[in-house]
């Protein structure tokens, strides 16, 4: 018989030479498998008298199961270092920085809404706000429109259960801004409103500038004096405007604020339907039961206000013809606007 010690330091270190998990199986079958080494080594126990077969037969099972153990170790060892190379392949590194980032940009409504803030700031206004979710007192009740009046359905309200409502227009912030501070007052209030209302000039959620100015001699003059001092500046060139005699129940007298059309300068073109002028607005002098919801004295002060759509000043100064592309959030038409500032 073969010297066993010798043959057990070769598989040893044979099994420990394998680098793959193919490699190793050849080992095993080399040296445990039906024709292996020491598989042969217990075949030849016969040739040995019976005395010395029980102890021989014992060292080469020992030498065996030693070999078969180094065998699985290396297993072992093997498909942990294969899931940690597969894991070391896979890793992502979540500090780097990300592919393709650009830098983004306001909103173009956003920006005219900055702009127009701007603008009115430094003829001394005031930016003030109020609640989107409004009760039926500011929307309407304070503003001279009682329940039963023809003008809220002019309005197409969404309602909540409780009889609060999405605000109509900015106009409730006449209301607040008065009841919170009083007279005299210049202020204005830019923000979102809502109506049951959808086609190319009319989204169901929309833009308002309110504009108020509350003092003891403020005239219809000095209104179309601001109204047309705002639109010149926001346009930056000159801008014919016209007052149409319109009916608002929050304002007496009432007008509609036609300015020359930007895209044709008043000769006629598709955006004006070819009439040269543009709606923008709707204003007037605050009506005394407005005043006196809003605690002030109509004896002694009087008022005027202005509703404008920011969008449709949005799509005038960046020649959109589409409301609702605004509201669509289509990439392609949003970085078109990245170059321009407020
Ligand atoms: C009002 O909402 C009045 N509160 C305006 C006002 C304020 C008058 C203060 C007098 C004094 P009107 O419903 O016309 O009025 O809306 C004002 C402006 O909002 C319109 O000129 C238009 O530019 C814009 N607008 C109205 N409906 C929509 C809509 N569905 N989508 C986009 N813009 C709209
Ligand atoms: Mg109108």
């Amino acid at each position: 018989m073969a010297d066993l010690t010798v043959l057990i330091r070769q598989a040893l270190s044979e099994v420990a030479a394998c680098g793959d998990l193919a490699a190793l199986e050849e080992a095993r079958v080399r040296w445990l498998g039906k024709k292996g080494t020491l598989t042969e080594e217990l075949k030849a126990l016969g040739s040995l008298t019976a005395a010395a077969r029980p102890a021989a037969g014992a060292r080469i099972n020992a030498a065996k199961s030693e070999v078969q153990g180094a065998i699985e170790a290396r297993r072992d060892a093997l498909a942990r270092a294969a899931i940690e190379g597969q894991l070391a392949a896979g890793r992502i590194d979540v500090t780097l920085p990300g592919r393709g980032e650009e830098p983004g940009g306001l909103h173009p409504v956003t920006q005219a809404r900055l702009r127009i803030e701007t603008l009115f700031r430094r003829a001394g206004f005031d930016v003030a706000s109020g609640p989107e979710i409004e009760d039926d007192f500011h929307n309407f009740g304070a503003l001279n429109i009682p329940p039963n009046h023809p003008a809220r359905a002019m309005h197409d309200t969404f309602y909540f259960a409780d009889g609060r409502l999405l605000r109509t227009h900015t106009s409730p912030v006449q209301i607040r801004a008065l009841q919170e501070h009083g007279a005299p007052l210049a202020v204005i209030a830019p923000g979102r409103v809502y109506r049951c209302d959808s086609d190319m000039t009319h989204s169901p959620m929309f833009h308002q500038l309110e504009g108020v100015v509350v003092g003891e001699h403020i005239s219809f003059a000095n209104m179309k004096a601001a109204l047309h001092g705002f639109l010149q500046a926001y346009f930056e060139r000159d801008v014919a405007i016209r007052l149409r005699p319109s009916y608002f129940p929050f304002t007496e007298p009432s007008a509609e604020v036609d300015m020359s059309c930007v895209f044709c300068e008043g000769r006629g073109c598709r955006t004006c339907k070819h009439s040269g002028w543009l709606e923008v607005s709707g204003c007037g002098m605050m009506h005394p039961n407005v005043l006196k919801a809003s605690g002030v004295d109509p004896e002694r002060f009087t008022g005027y206000a202005f509703g404008a759509g920011i969008d449709r000043l949005a799509m005038l100064r960046y020649g959109v013809n589409d409301l609702r592309l605004f509201f669509e959030n289509d990439l392609r038409f949003l970085r078109q606007f990245r170059r321009f500032s407020a």
